[in-house]
């Protein structure tokens, strides 16, 4: 028989089990709150009252409903309390022995066909079952932080669990409110898997100094347009949790991405365990809080007063709109063929090449002499001319004979990196002769992101020989029409896509090993992790074969973000997988 549940008991009352409690008496269940001793079980009082106080305060609940909402729990620090109730969920410390050692005692306490839940993170839940004397009635009830905001709960099941148990709880979810995925007991289970691995390859782009604190966190947050950076959400999880997920997947799966990264294990050390203990990646003002005390301003060059954009296409549009809709004087050079009047003032260029050419053609490169000199528009005619001219390869040598002797370059498009790339390297011939002055190298990649619900980014490579002046002018820059900028070691993928694009392949990887669905994959993520639609809902946005393409590039730095074949049959059939 389903069971019902009327009164249930949560064990552990730091931020989750606190949590969990406000989710069962809001939805009008009694609540037992249990903590090892009176000062813990007040703690836990604290924390659930002002959580209670904070929707007051914002008009989410009356008072009168509050005060009823903790008028269903009982806090206590017996475990002889719970002899009536019908689940208890355990949310104390990831340790083996702890939580089998608790549902030892809750065999002899609790009623025979009582319910009796993990919400461990990280533990094998076969394991814990395993311990007691009833495992048909173990299962998994494993809750996102913060709990009363986020809507997902895995019911993880084991080989030993009844159906009937695996069913009440699923619809008590449903009956909190909550979204409900069904799954069976793997390390990570479905969120944990993917966004622990997402998390610690992070941290290590964060560690190799690809990429400063601040740029990585707004490259999730405002590139991705994920609730929070990956290095803020995991000073929230719990430097200490993430590392304990990290130590349990690698067990599983001994893949070195999942290994936790060494920077993660000496903050934890350290005992720098996050917002918990006021200092993780980021210091924050006070133990608990979220408000950072040490956050880093790049250091800001002034903005060139006239930008121009080189090019025709979308490309050439979107970097047109975004900077003349920021306020910038932004000069049009659509035919620089024909006309680079607009580039003469222009402190900073975007190169952004034309996609009409052909594979033959390459960009123009068809266009190239014999010594990969560029030719110009005169010899047009000797290769196949599809680009009609457009390509950067055929106009830059324009280009270069217009360009102010300190504009900073900005190439947008692989053509017009292709194109560009003499000018750091030999100034003289890549302008025909006529000497390009200014601090040289001065010609960096640039990828402008979609928006999302977070901004706008644009990303901006660095290089080896990168003049930190030119940097820091292209970032005022962009800066002031509106853009947050990363700026990354010029790597493939950059930031953005090194993140999400192998997070993705995970998702898929996972898919592929046929643990969850596709549509449980993404509700996982989104209604567990807040991300604004799920892995396959954004793969399918953004194309499977521009996927799989980019992490081909990517692979050729790090072969362990190589696409899955699964991904890679999709994109080859062009095939969604929603
Ligand atoms: N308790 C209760 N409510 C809270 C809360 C908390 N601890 N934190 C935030 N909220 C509420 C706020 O009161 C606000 O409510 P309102 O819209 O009714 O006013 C709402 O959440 C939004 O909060 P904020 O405006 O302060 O800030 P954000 O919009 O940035 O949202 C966030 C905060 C909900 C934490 C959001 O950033 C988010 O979803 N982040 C992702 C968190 C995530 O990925 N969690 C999963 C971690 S993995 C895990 O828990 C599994 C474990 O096993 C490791």
């Amino acid at each position: 028989m389903t069971p019902q549940f009327r009164t249930v008991a949560v064990i552990g009352l730091g931020t989750m089990g606190a949590g969990i409690v406000e989710v069962f008496a809001k939805a009008g269940l009694q609540v037992y709150a249990v903590d090892g001793s009176d000062e813990l079980a007040q703690r836990g009082r604290g924390f659930v009252t002002t959580s209670l106080g904070r929707a007051v305060s914002k008009g989410k609940l009356e008072q009168t409903a509050a005060d009823e909402v903790l008028g269903r729990i009982t806090f206590t620090s017996e475990l002889t309390d719970l002899a009536d109730a019908d689940l208890v969920i355990e949310a104390v410390p990831e340790k083996l022995e702890i939580k089998q050692s608790i549902f030892s005692r809750l065999d002899e306490i609790v009623s025979a066909d009582a319910v009796l839940a993990s919400n461990t993170s990280s533990l094998s839940l076969t394991r814990i079952a395993a311990g007691t004397k009833h495992p048909r009635r173990v299962v998994g009830m494993h809750f996102f932080n913060p709990a009363p905001v986020l809507a997902l709960v895995e019911v993880i099941t084991t080989l030993l669990v009844s159906q009937e148990v695996v069913d009440g709880v699923r619809d008590l979810a449903i009956r909190l409110g909550k979204k409900p995925v069904v799954v069976g007991d793997r390390a990570g289970f479905v969120a944990n898997a993917l966004l622990i691995t997402y998390l610690a390859r992070a941290i290590r782009l964060y560690e190799n100094g690809r990429v400063s604190r601040e740029d990585l966190d707004n490259a999730g947050r405002i590139g991705i347009g994920l609730p929070m950076g990956p290095l803020t959400l995991s000073d929230l999880i719990g430097l200490d949790v993430v590392k304990e997920v990290c130590d349990v997947l690698y067990a599983a799966t001994k893949r070195p991405s999942d290994a936790p990264p060494a920077l993660l294990t000496n903050l934890v050390t350290a005992g720098r365990l996050g917002r918990k203990t006021g200092h993780g990646f980021y210091e924050y003002d006070k133990p608990g809080s979220g408000t950072v005390a040490d956050r880093q301003q790049d250091s800001a060059g002034a903005a060139v007063g006239v930008v121009a954009v080189v090019g025709s296409g979308e490309l050439a549009d979107a970097f047109a709109q975004v900077l003349g809709g920021g306020g910038l004087d932004v000069r049009i050079v659509s035919d620089p063929g024909t006309d680079t009047s607009g580039l003469v003032e222009a402190g900073l260029v975007v190169l952004a090449g034309s996609e009409n050419c052909c594979e033959d053609c390459n960009d123009g490169e068809c266009l190239t002499d014999a010594t990969g000199g560029n030719v110009g528009d005169d010899s047009a005619e000797q290769g196949c001319g599809c680009c009609g001219g457009a390509a950067p390869g055929v106009w830059f040598p324009k280009v270069v004979e217009a360009l102010s002797a300190d504009a900073i370059v900005l190439a947008a498009d692989p053509a017009s990196r292709w194109a560009a790339e003499d000018l750091d390297v030999d100034s003289d011939s890549a302008s025909g002769g006529s000497e390009v002055a200014g601090e040289a190298p001065r010609v960096m990649p640039v990828r402008l992101h979609q928006s999302t619900r977070g901004g706008q980014v644009a990303e901006l490579g660095r290089g080896l020989t990168t003049s930190a002046t030119a940097l820091a002018v292209a970032r005022a820059t962009l800066e002031a029409a509106g853009l947050t900028v990363v700026v990354a070691q010029d790597r493939p993928g950059l930031v953005v896509d090194a993140l999400l694009f192998p997070h993705l392949n995970d998702a898929v990887a996972m898919l592929d090993s046929g643990y969850a669905t596709a549509e449980d994959i993404d509700t996982a993520m989104s209604a567990g992790c807040g991300y604004p639609t799920g892995p396959f809902a954004m793969l399918d946005a953004i194309g499977a074969d521009a996927v799989a393409d980019s992490l081909l590039e990517q692979a050729g730095v790090d072969p362990a973000v190589a696409p899955n074949p699964l991904l890679l049959e999709h994109a080859l059939a062009q095939r969604t997988f929603r």
